[in-house]
């Protein structure tokens, strides 16, 4: 009952209002707030798997969080106000918790070990210890095949910090993020550069809190050693996730006769790139009562559309990042082709995203060529009478694309894993069985 209230259904009309709060800007309420001076108070925080995980760190590192409350308030120790935690910290399957909470550690005056489940123990972290080492750390891992390095990582306090200027070799927000928070810690100037504007967040968040960072097209400077303040007396609300958002804009897209409208959703546009690519394949898309506060946002109306496939710009594989599997899924339905290239990082996601984007377009009876960086999919499907189950690798995202493919092409499926979902998007389900 108290399901219906929220979700308003006319015949093909639905009005989604309960997409919950972003996950990257959720994982940095609580960063940022936890070394802010005074006391930040956060509403529609994403409370998932992965987000929790973030929360019981920043406790076992001493600061004082209060989620009894749908509003959670974070009582920030300052700069120099962390404890040295007693127990292994442990990010599960998250890894923006645990890139950007290392690059916090690398810099105080403790020692700290920190790892996950299986998957992030094989995720590649030679990307933030290279420059980190730079700086000064002293970071350990476990060496993988591919010589990279992979956690549990071990890291010592180190006392001869020095800020850097460092280059990108890949548009990666959780990099730059973990070299910004290390950066707030040492006195100096840091600066940034990325090969193409990445995902923003933890910049926006910075600026709000006062602290002495700018940005100029794909540079970023930040002043090291300055006070962190929420300057906000009010709730900060943050946006409903444009990643949980995308499952329902795609699946409003490819369902005939159908119109969807979602709710408050954030419509950064290093974030919500998949939009400008839907709306070039032809989609029907509109924003309604947009506002920008520390971050925009939107209610994004969406309506059944013939898509066409096109190639995807090469200067948009940041911005749609973790979008590519549910696009493959709309180009699926698709006429022609669509070609996505230089995409190699979703290799290293949750899963090899790009094999598992191949394995379930074929599952469904789709056609995809794989590429190393890439796939190539012709639009269309061939009718499978039974489809073997989908094997998820315990990512989250390929679990969610395939049950939007299931309900699309109208065939039913196993999936391994449906726990991973909460991960990320804990009422997916509950929106998906009520529509
Ligand atoms: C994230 C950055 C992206 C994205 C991930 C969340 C973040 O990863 O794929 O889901 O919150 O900073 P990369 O920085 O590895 O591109």
């Amino acid at each position: 009952m108290k399901f219906k209230k929220k979700l308003n259904l006319t015949p093909n009309h639905f009005t989604i209002n309960t997409i919950p709060g972003d996950k990257s800007i959720s994982h940095r309420a609580i960063i940022i707030g936890s070394i802010a001076s005074n006391t930040s108070k956060f509403s529609n925080f994403l409370m998932s798997e992965d987000c929790k995980n973030t929360i019981s760190i920043f406790k076992h590192l001493g600061v004082s969080i209060d989620t009894s409350n749908s509003t959670i308030s974070v009582s920030g120790v300052g700069l120099k106000g962390l404890k040295a935690p007693k127990t292994r910290l442990n990010v599960g399957n998250s890894g923006t918790s645990i890139r950007l909470i290392t690059g916090l550690l690398a810099v105080q005056n403790f020692n700290s070990i920190i790892s996950g489940d299986t998957s992030i123990q094989a995720r590649p972290m030679k990307r933030i210890i290279t420059p980190l080492t730079q700086m000064g750390a002293k970071i350990t891992g476990i060496h993988n095949k591919n010589n990279d390095t992979c956690p549990p990582l071990t890291i010592t306090a180190e006392n001869s910090l020095n800020p850097i200027t460092y280059t990108l070799p890949i548009a990666s927000a959780q990099v730059k993020s973990a070299l910004l928070l290390a950066g707030l810690f040492i006195p100096g100037k840091t600066t940034i550069t990325e090969p193409t504007v990445c995902r923003n967040h933890t910049e926006l968040m910075l600026k709000a809190y006062n602290a002495k960072i700018s940005t100029q097209n794909t540079h970023i400077n930040l002043e090291g050693n300055h006070e962190l303040k929420n300057p906000f007396s009010k709730t900060i609300k943050i946006p409903s996730d444009f990643s949980s958002a995308a499952f329902f804009i795609v699946l409003g897209l490819i369902v005939p006769n159908l119109e969807i409208t979602l709710k408050n959703i954030g419509i950064n546009p290093t974030r919500a790139g998949l939009l400008d690519i839907l709306k070039d394949m032809g989609a029907h898309i509109n924003l309604n009562n947009q506002t920008n506060d520390i971050e925009p946002t939107a209610d994004i109306h969406i309506k059944s559309s013939h898509l066409k496939n096109i190639t995807i710009p090469i200067s948009a594989i940041a911005n749609i990042i973790d979008e590519i599997p549910i696009l493959a899924v709309a180009a699926m339905f698709a006429s022609g082709t669509m070609k996505l290239t230089n995409a190699k990082e979703l290799r290293f996601k949750e899963s090899d995203r790009i094999q598992k984007i191949v394995e379930l377009v074929t599952q469904f009876g789709g056609s995809i060529i794989e590429h190393d960086d890439g796939f190539e999919i012709n639009g269309g499907i061939t009718p499978i009478k039974h489809i073997p189950t989908i094997t998820t690798h315990y990512d989250h995202r390929i679990a969610m694309s395939a049950i939007i493919a299931s309900i699309a092409t109208k065939t039913s499926c196993e999936i391994d894993s449906l726990d991973c979902i909460t991960t990320s998007f804990p009422n997916f389900l509950e929106i998906i069985k009520h529509l």
